[in-house]
């Protein structure tokens, strides 16, 4: 066991979010405030959305964006939208706990995001909506999902938890579905510990959206400073409609300690986006030497990639991935799986054994992981990665 250890993600608290927190205990103010008021407008400045509403997790910002477009399109239970066969779990748990159902596609076997090849003969009458999974830092192809989604009829969500402030065809993600949901917790790109982003230009969505993870309060008033600036007849409807919940709702509100951090990341973020592209660049370059056994990740001309992560699959897609991620690991270096979804037991259990149906995601599943490339790894960090994938070559070629 080696001493150095890597990690799949960072956690970079500089002297802004410092500054940034102290600010915030002075000013004796936690619940939704100039912090996030202020969070919110840049984040969403960033991915072409009008309305960003901060919360405690992507999975509550999923879980929002999937029940405002049941309730605004009336939804029926055991309706489907369609998502990728390798995702996080919670991108089709929300679909679950909202009475929707999960309809998986397999993923493609270069990007590892949704095939939208194959998404059309997953779609039936009852398809609602289509969930494009950003995985890893990567934009979907977008053009021939929307071109889809506008086809049928069908809403699009995007879970872009894994990616921000990246571009498609020059168009930010997050602004090409009716909703797009971003996660800041722990090693994403921009980190407050816990939080998320329901993003919209819809301005009807958005009122239900923040109603939602507030209760479902009514939307004259959804935060504390709602009733500061009026009076008169505007002052009484606040006050008679204050404390009227007109949907059921959650409470999913972030505070504004996590805006502080978000706000203050969100200052540097061509600094990080750029440090972990060039992290990549170098594993990219000198793991390349190894392209017979390994896929590196693969970004098409017309896409930008955050590199939330670094994937790496196994070519081989009847071999395993065990004996790579145990030397890795025992190097010190962290991994992960990329993202199974159709074989946790809870899946199976619900929808049954299903390699066979998904190909591409089984052997994404057998064979691939992923390292970090964060922006706080060091040139020698980035080398060991390499030198480790070198012993480990050398000693299967001796073996
Ligand atoms: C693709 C994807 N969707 C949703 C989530 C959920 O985000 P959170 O952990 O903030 O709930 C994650 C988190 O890792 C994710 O990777």
């Amino acid at each position: 066991m080696s001493d150095m250890r890597i990690g799949v993600g960072c956690l970079s608290i500089g002297s802004k979010e410092r500054q940034y927190l102290l600010d915030v205990l002075d000013s004796n103010r936690l619940s939704y405030g100039p912090y996030s008021r202020k969070f919110e407008a840049l984040f969403g400045a960033q991915h072409s959305c009008q309305y960003a509403i901060f919360c405690n997790s992507g999975t509550s910002a999923l879980r929002v964006a999937v029940a405002s477009l049941k309730e605004t399109d009336g939804w029926e239970d055991g309706d489907e939208v369609i998502v990728p066969a390798i995702t996080f779990v919670s991108t089709a748990n929300v679909l679950l706990m909202q009475g929707l159902k999960p309809v998986f596609v397999d993923p493609d076997p270069r990007t590892y995001n949704i095939d939208p090849s194959k998404i059309e003969e997953a779609i039936s009458e009852r398809t609602r909506c289509i969930v494009p999974v950003h995985l890893f830092g990567q934009p979907c192809e977008m053009d021939p999902i929307m071109g889809i989604a506008a086809g049928r009829k069908v809403r699009v969500i995007e879970d872009s938890c894994e990616t921000m402030f990246v571009r498609y065809r020059g168009r930010p993600v997050g602004s090409f579905g009716d909703v797009s949901c971003f996660s800041t917790y722990v090693a994403h790109l921009l980190v407050t510990g816990v939080g998320g982003l329901a993003c919209t230009s819809d301005a009807e969505l958005a009122v239900i959206l923040r109603s939602l993870i507030n209760h479902g309060r009514d939307g004259i008033y959804l935060s504390i400073d709602d009733d500061k600036e009026a009076n008169g007849e505007e002052l009484f409807q606040i006050v008679a409609r204050r404390f009227r919940f007109v949907r059921l709702g959650y409470s999913f509100r972030a505070t504004e300690m996590e805006a502080a951090l978000g706000l203050a990341q969100l200052e540097r973020l061509e600094e990080i986006i750029r440090k972990r592209q060039q992290n990549a660049a170098f594993l990219t370059e000198h793991l390349s030497r190894f392209s017979e056994e390994l896929q590196l990740p693969y970004c098409p001309p017309h896409s930008e990639h955050a590199y939330m992560m670094y994937p790496v699959v196994l070519r081989d897609r009847k071999g395993s991935k065990t004996d790579l991620v145990n030397f890795l690991e025992d190097q010190g270096i962290e991994t992960r799986d990329m993202l199974p979804l159709i074989n946790q037991p809870v899946y199976v259990q619900m929808f049954g054994e299903m390699s066979e149906r998904y190909p591409v995601a089984d052997w994404i599943n057998r064979c691939g992981f992923y390292i970090g490339c964060h922006q706080e790894l060091r040139e020698e960090e980035l080398q060991y990665i390499v030198d480790a994938f070198s012993r480990f070559f050398q000693s299967k070629a001796r073996a």
